[in-house]
């Protein structure tokens, strides 16, 4: 049995349609953390790449051999080359350097001296690099940008994006309006009320329980914090137009007809049921859904056995000795058949409650994809006519 047979035939995702349909600019892959979003997504950008178009893949946190195979040695927050594509289309990776791209955004929003004071600031420092949400704000402001350069200059036809790694695919929708409420928002604005009212004579307009409140906080997070959080609001609050704003134009780049979403799962109860919430939250927010894709399907290949050990286990049968391993190997293909039965069954349940989202399963490989040739397998697997 092949991985592909887990779904129905009639609900085959056509990835190759979806790669050659010139009219989709932006392919976003979602899904809860570990399922293969970065893997998938430079499976995409390869095969898309073989298949002529000229794309560019925004990764974030790849593995290490994974971002070695694709040229990508160092955080550099530029898109670089990648050798190896097959015909006359291009294929460039980069990976997010959040921090990088953040600085990148204040000062191209800012004079140089009042960016230097932002980002020499505490707040801002610790906003930029270990804020819950500001992988994904940045994860949009990098995609906004490449989409920016690929319109002016028509470098790239194609940008397949991966999303961070969180433990719900709904974070990389949510999590930047939820920063951008924060900052922009009424508790960082009563915060900053003293930054622009110029200094300490805020203490006397404000009502005791506030003034209570506050020395409240500065004991828990302390008063140079405090601080910090009100110069950074403050100095950044005229430049940007809100942080709140930004995060809705970039939510509503992502209704665009020119971009698809593609949802990856792992053919597990958890992973399925997110997936289910995503592709419904999809639909509610008119994002557009190419499909569903199914990351390492098991397969009944049967279990890869060296030569010594086969020819050992040989002699135990001779020898009358062979039931353990010849029972544990068994047992071992016994396990991967079950396995693909349930496999089948969650995918059966999945279609049938999404009747109209299409599924691609790529079976799981024997060991991690950490090379082109690797990437190719998965992106020949998607395909519904394969290649071979
Ligand atoms: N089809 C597959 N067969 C074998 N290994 C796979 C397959 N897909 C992914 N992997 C491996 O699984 C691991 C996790 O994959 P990947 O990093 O793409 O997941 P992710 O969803 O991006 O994770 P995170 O949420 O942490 O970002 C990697 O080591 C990758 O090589
Ligand atoms: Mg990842």
């Amino acid at each position: 049995m092949n991985a592909r047979d887990v779904v129905p035939r009639s609900k085959n995702l056509d990835i190759d349609a979806l790669l050659d349909d010139r009219s989709i600019r932006v392919i976003v892959c979602c899904g809860s953390g570990g399922v293969g979003k970065t893997t998938i997504a430079a499976a995409l950008g390869l095969r898309a790449a073989d298949r002529g178009r000229d794309v560019v893949v925004l990764t974030i946190d790849p593995a290490r051999r994974l971002a070695q195979a694709l040229g990508l040695t160092e955080l550099d927050n530029d898109p670089r080359p990648v050798a190896g594509v097959e015909g006359e289309g291009s294929l460039a990776a980069m990976m997010l350097d959040m921090k990088r791209t953040f600085d990148e955004f204040v000062e191209s929003n800012s004079d140089p001296e009042r960016a230097a004071t932002i980002l020499a600031n505490p707040f801002y420092q610790s906003l930029s690099s270990s804020f819950a949400g500001t992988q994904e704000y940045m994860a949009m402001e990098k995609l906004g940008q490449l989409r920016g350069k690929a319109e002016a200059d028509g470098t790239w036809d194609l940008i397949v994006v991966d999303t961070p790694p969180s433990r719900s695919a709904l974070d990389f929708l949510d999590a930047p309006r939820r920063l951008g409420s924060f900052l922009d928002g009424r508790f960082i604005r009563l915060l900053a009320a003293p930054a622009k009212a110029g200094g300490k004579a805020y203490l006397r307009v404000l009502s005791a329980g506030f003034g209570m409140f506050t020395s409240v906080l500065s004991k828990i997070i302390g008063g140079q914090v405090l601080t910090d959080v009100q110069t950074f609001v403050g100095s950044v609050d005229t430049l940007f137009g809100g942080f709140r704003q930004r995060a809705d134009d970039t939510f509503a780049m992502l209704q665009a007809a020119d971009t698809a979403f593609v949802v990856i799962a792992a053919p597990e109860r958890d992973a399925l049921r997110e997936a289910s919430y995503f592709v419904e939250r999809l639909e509610a927010d008119a994002m557009p859904l190419a499909g569903l894709v199914l990351n390492r399907v098991q397969t009944t290949k049967v279990p890869d056995l060296d030569a010594a050990t086969a020819t050992a286990a040989a002699a135990r049968l001779e020898a009358g000795k062979a039931t353990s391993v010849t029972a544990a190997l068994l047992r071992i293909h016994a396990d991967r058949v079950a396995t693909l039965a349930r496999q089948k069954r969650l995918a059966e349940r999945f279609t049938a409650a999404h009747r109209n989202v299409a599924v691609a399963a790529v079976p799981a490989l024997p060991g991690d994809v950490a090379d082109l040739a690797g990437l190719r397998q998965i992106g020949a697997s998607m395909s519904v006519a394969p290649d071979k």
